[in-house]
């Protein structure tokens, strides 16, 4: 009678518990997701990667995206290596943490265009989150994860307890973070949300606080808790930046984005653990 649990949720189980079980390790995973696509998911993590290192931390940032991978455009460099090379067994782990340009960022690189074929369930993708959780190397582990909620997404943010929700106020990027909440809500307690595109902190808490109301009506899992943790503008200098390969919250200190980016760090720091 306890057969019901079926084979690739027993997985799942084991994977995430070896991953949570992480007594022993000091890092701290954060996943970055939307749903919706072409949110700003990519630039926001790179930004926060490097502000993160600039307060003293030391930071590693997957590109989880399978398959269309570009976190290394964002920070310039051409990775000789992918998370990919570990899983296969070509690279040791060390071969595949890359330097960044900005000190304590490293960069753990995805690959364009990849298709794993022999994999019929993708629990093997976050076994990299695992093993570099394990190093006890880095303070913060970032996953940037693709857009949608295909079984890659789902498997990491499965496996981890900080994940942060990236969206803008448009009806569709809604429509898809409260699809996102009604499926974390079934296993996760708490889910930090993050407008981008979004001029005014209130209109996000506004917002924000429209989801969880409906999340109340519709009877999601009451435990379930949605921390708003700010909003970002949208800024002529990130578009910019993001062409040249560079970073705003490095070029542009002062901005106004790189500010809201700070304020959301602190409340990050607050929420994760
Ligand atoms: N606040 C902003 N102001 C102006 N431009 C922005 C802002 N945030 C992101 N962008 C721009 O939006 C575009 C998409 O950003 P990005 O690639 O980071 O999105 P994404 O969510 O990672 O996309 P995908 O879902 O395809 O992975 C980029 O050109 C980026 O420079
Ligand atoms: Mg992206």
């Amino acid at each position: 009678m306890f057969d019901t649990i079926s084979s690739q949720a027993s997985k799942l189980i084991k994977l995430t518990n070896k991953v949570r079980n992480n007594s022993y390790s000091k890092t701290k995973l954060i996943t970055i997701t939307s749903g919706k696509g072409g949110v700003g998911k990519t630039t926001f993590t790179a930004n926060i990667a490097f502000l993160l290192a600039k307060r003293g931390f030391n930071v590693a940032v997957l590109d989880a995206d399978i398959g269309l991978a570009n976190m290394q455009v964002l920070f310039n460099i051409k990775p000789q290596s992918s998370f990919f090379d570990y899983i296969d067994g070509v690279k040791t782990l060390d071969e595949v943490i890359l330097k960044t340009p900005y000190p304590n960022v490293s960069l753990i690189a995805g690959k364009s265009g990849y298709q794993y074929t022999s994999n019929t369930n993708s629990f093997i993708f976050s076994r990299v989150v695992k093993d570099v959780v394990a190093l006890n190397r880095f303070d913060i582990l970032l996953i940037d994860t693709g857009a949608g909620l295909n079984d890659y997404v789902k498997e990491f943010l499965s496996i981890s307890d900080n994940i942060l929700a990236l969206t803008t106020t448009d009806p569709s990027a809604l429509t898809d973070v409260y699809s996102l909440m009604k499926m974390l809500s079934l296993e996760k307690n708490k889910l930090m949300l993050c407008f981008n595109h979004t001029k005014s902190y209130q209109i996000g808490e506004t917002i924000a606080n429209s989801l969880v109301n409906l999340a109340k009506k519709n009877r999601l899992n009451e435990d379930f808790m949605v921390e708003y943790i700010g909003n970002v503008s949208t800024s002529a200098n990130i578009t910019t930046t993001g062409r040249l390969r560079k970073l705003f919250s490095k070029e542009f200190l002062g901005d106004e984005s790189t500010k809201q980016l700070q304020m959301i760090i602190d409340l990050i720091l607050k929420n994760i653990h």
